[in-house]
Order: C-alpha cells, then structure tokens, then sequence
C-alpha cells in the first residue's frame, strides 16, 4: 500500500494528536451541541438505566456532547487534552445547564480524578494509540474510575466501513477543507487526512485502531470489563440469525457501540443481557439474543 507524506510515520504513536485537533478546531471553531450529541446524551438513559448519573467523558472534544448531557441534569466531567477544543468546551461550560459541567484540559492516560462515576463515554476516540495504550486506558476505567454498577459507552471504528473507503477524496463545503480517507490493512487503523482547499502541503492526518467485534473482544480480556452490548445506530448487533451481511458493514457506519460493565459487576439495567463469550473469536458466529 502506498503510504501518504501526511500520515503520522508511528500509527500507534499519539505526538500528532494536538497538533491535528488544534489546527482543525482553530479551522472549523466551536461546534455548539449536534443533534448527533442530543441523541448521544439521550441514549444514557436506555442503555445505562433512568435516573441521574455521575457521567465522565473521555476525550470531550470541543464538548458538545458533554454539554448535552448536562443539560438532561447529569453532573458530567469532561476531559480534553487539546486547548483549543477544551476552550470551546469551557465556553460551553459557562452557560447555565440543568446538571454541572466541569471540563478539564488533561491527558485520560495520567489525569487523577475524585470519585467514581456512573457512566463512562469515550465517543469517537477509541483506537488512536497502539493496542497496549488502548488496554491501559480500559483498566483505568475499571480500577479506578468506574462504579461498581456502572457503564461504559465506547464507539469501535468499524475496519469494514473504512477500508472499503480507501483512497476515497470528500470535500467539506462549509469549512472550505477536503478530506482523504485511506486504509492500512496490516496494522488496521484508518488513516483521515485533511487540507484547506489549495493547500494540500500543509495537511494533517489523523489515525485510529479499527477492530471487529471478535478483536475488540480478545483486547478487553484481563482488563476488568466485559461488554453488555453492542449496537449500530441504535439496532442491537446482530440482526439476522446473528449474521450482520459484509453489505450492512461497509454501509451502516463508521462505528459500532459497545455497552461495556466492570467484571464484578452485578447491574444489567438498560443493556442487553448477553455475554462477552458471544462476541469471542472463538465462538463459531456472533450470535442473537435468540440464538442464545
Ligand atoms: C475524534 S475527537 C472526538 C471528540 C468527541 N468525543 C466527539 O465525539 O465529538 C477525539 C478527541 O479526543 C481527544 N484526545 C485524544 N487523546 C486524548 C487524551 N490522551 N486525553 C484527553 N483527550 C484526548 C482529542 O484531542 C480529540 O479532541
């Protein structure tokens, strides 16, 4: 595979991470709150049980999706290594919400938090280290992070979706900037690189770890957590006689959800009763609910 001049040379190094977010958040500026970040904070509800949570987001972004969950009453911490996003997020934070927001620029991999917290969303972020940085971050939220009925919401890029895509070439009207998508087979990760109109010299790349559901399995074991359950766009995984078709894959989305609790956990609320051996490599399908 050919690679490209604005990759980042160590797909499982993090040193582009800041210098891509704080260019393209200086480039698009503050987000506000999405619909897409409406439903996001919705969703905590149904997959995690009604009431009022202690919620942790990791990797906030410019933190519309924080700020959305506030605004349903959750009390939210929000972590953001990047300044520019974490200032937008901080905008965010000082208007007036029905649930505290309190955002901190910090690195997830170091940063020491009080309490344990309810729910814990890393959306859009899973994968932009190497595997063992990926399995740190998962035993940090086990150990020391999550409550003992809590919940995890992950988004796992899909390696269908992606790869399926390479070489494919997007333009973004309303930022004036153009993106590429690529595909590394061998080391699995996406790579999505992005340029002012004209100015391709100057273009930015980011990377992430891509993982089906039998690998992001076999990447959760030792870490204290078991998956609950898995979606795509809010359809429970799988569908059809515990087949998903390699059509669904490569359309669907770019991600999957994973619902994920601690392993001495005993809550179930609001998530799927399935197992994490549904998901294992070695199980001889990923299988439905009613399979099961
Ligand atoms: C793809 S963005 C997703 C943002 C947001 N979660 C969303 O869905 O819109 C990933 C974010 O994670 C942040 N990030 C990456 N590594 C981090 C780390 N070690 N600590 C804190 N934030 C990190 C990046 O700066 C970036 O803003």
């Amino acid at each position: 595979m050919a690679d490209t001049s604005h990759a980042p040379k160590d797909r499982g190094g993090m040193d582009w991470i800041i210098p891509f977010y704080g260019w393209r958040g200086a480039r698009m500026g503050p987000t506000g709150i999405f619909d897409s970040h409406r439903a996001r904070a919705a969703s905590i509800a149904r997959l995690c049980g009604s009431g009022t949570k202690r919620v942790l987001d990791l990797g906030a972004g410019a933190g519309g999706t924080a700020a959305a969950i506030a605004d349903l009453g959750h009390d939210v911490v929000a972590i953001e290594l990047e300044p520019v996003r974490a200032g937008f997020a901080r905008d965010l934070a000082a208007e007036r919400r029905a649930g505290d927001l309190t955002i901190l620029e910090a690195n997830y991999f170091e940063v020491a938090l009080d309490g344990l917290f309810d729910v814990i969303g890393h959306w859009d972020s899973f994968g932009m280290g190497a595997d063992t940085d990926q399995q740190q971050l998962l035993r940090r939220i086990a150990g020391q992070w999550l409550a003992r009925d809590g919940h995890v919401l992950l988004d796992v890029f899909n390696p269908i979706w992606w790869a399926v895509r390479h070489g494919q070439v997007t333009r973004h009207d309303w930022c004036g900037m153009i993106e590429l998508h690529e595909f590394d087979p061998i080391a699995m990760r996406f790579i999505d690189t992005w340029w002012i109109d004209g100015d391709e010299a100057h273009a930015h790349a980011q990377t992430a770890r891509c993982y089906s559901p039998a690998d992001f399995a076999l990447l959760l074991e030792g870490t204290g957590l078991v998956i609950r359950a898995m979606e795509v766009n809010g359809t429970p995984l799988p569908t059809v006689e515990g087949w998903r078709s390699m059509a669904q894959w490569q359309d669907e989305a770019f991600s999957y959800h994973v619902v994920l609790a601690r392993t001495d956990g005993t809550d179930t609320a609001g998530a799927s009763d399935r197992t994490a051996d549904s998901y294992t490599a070695n199980s001889a399908e990923v299988r439905s609910p009613s399979a099961e």
